[in-house]
């Protein structure tokens, strides 16, 4: 056989097929969600999504020893306060749980890049992600609030914020509160293309954050839209957002792969709470090899666009790439 083309060349050895890769992963662009929650004592794990836990403060130690240890030295903070009520001021107070856990970490555990979730929806008692209108989420009433927790997120030393509630305008309005504070080199990694997603479900039971009535499809994305996503991403590059996301990633690498191609700024993707327990759970039924579908998984989000890679597997996917397993 005269063959001039023989693709499976390359696919030969290992080192080979090693050298020849199109997709790098790296450990320094990986996120790893933290939920730290009111109270003493501490450390429960969350019923759907076996192996993450919440932390009261006392015991964060645990898992931050953990992450530095693996070499995930970023981290997204979420809270889950003890008090909620209907304009979620715990969100913004400079006492709040994500204040005092940012100043705990600045303090004892300095080499930890901290990024913040922006969002009411841990802090609302109604669970909605603003301040409400009868049942429709005011936007322009509920920027002034998503404004104070960002300022207070960088008051207590976060080094960078994550809008995640999906009003219109939050970008400039945050970019806008946080200059005007004094706080220019925190960056604003905006949840741009966040949609209405049934994968959020294990999250929503982890933060306590579910909806008490009507969902959010008035503020995220309806998943049949893809122009609307790169809309998003326009406005809020225009509005002065650092980094954009998609969210969630496993069901949307159609959309990483676009918002990369127009984008100039660093994309992210964060690949949520159902995409990590389904792993989990058919793992534990013996259906699927989770080291295995962990790495391919993460490797498919990189390879769609992804610079940055928000992940509850961030530690096991540390450990593979150490073992070469990834890389
Ligand atoms: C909102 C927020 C949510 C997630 C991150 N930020 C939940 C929601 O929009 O209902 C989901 C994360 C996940 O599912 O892992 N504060």
């Amino acid at each position: 056989m005269d063959l001039l083309f023989r693709p499976r060349r390359l696919r030969t050895s290992e080192t080979l097929r090693k050298m020849v890769r199109e997709t790098r992963v790296s450990k320094q662009s990986l996120v790893y969600p933290l939920f730290a929650v009111d109270g003493e004592g501490i450390m429960e794990e969350i019923p759907s999504m076996e192996g993450q836990y919440r932390y009261s403060l006392d015991q964060l130690s645990v898992i931050l020893n953990q992450l530095t240890a693996a070499g995930v030295s970023k981290v997204i903070l979420f809270g889950i306060p003890a008090l909620k009520d209907s304009c979620g001021s715990q969100a913004y107070d400079d006492n709040g749980i994500v204040q005092r856990t940012i100043r705990y970490i600045r303090e004892y555990y300095p080499s930890v890049y901290i990024i913040t979730d922006v969002c009411m929806c841990e802090y609302t008692s109604h669970g909605h992600c603003g301040i409400l209108d009868g049942e429709y989420v005011d936007n322009d009433k509920t920027l002034e609030y998503l404004n104070r927790i960002a300022v207070s997120h960088a008051r207590a030393g976060a080094h960078m914020v994550a809008p995640s509630d999906m009003m219109d305008g939050r970008i400039r309005s945050i970019r806008l509160a946080l200059d005007d504070a004094g706080y220019i080199n925190v960056p604003v990694m905006a949840y741009s293309a966040k949609y209405a997603s049934a994968f959020y479900g294990p999250f929503r039971d982890a933060a306590g954050s579910a909806p008490s009535f009507g969902d959010r499809k008035s503020y995220q994305m309806d998943y049949h839209n893809r122009k609307e996503a790169i809309k998003e991403v326009e406005l809020d590059v225009a509005e002065g957002a650092d980094i954009v996301m998609v969210k969630p990633a496993l069901s949307y690498l159609d959309i990483i792969r676009e918002v990369s191609d127009i984008s100039d700024v660093p994309v992210a993707a964060y690949s949520v709470s159902g995409e990590y327990s389904m792993i989990k759970a058919a793992a534990k039924a013996g259906y699927l090899d989770e080291e295995k579908t962990v790495c391919e998984s993460a490797v498919c989000i990189y390879r769609a666009g992804a610079d940055i890679l928000i992940t509850y597997f961030a530690m096991d996917l540390a450990r593979y790439m150490d073992e070469g397993k990834i890389g």
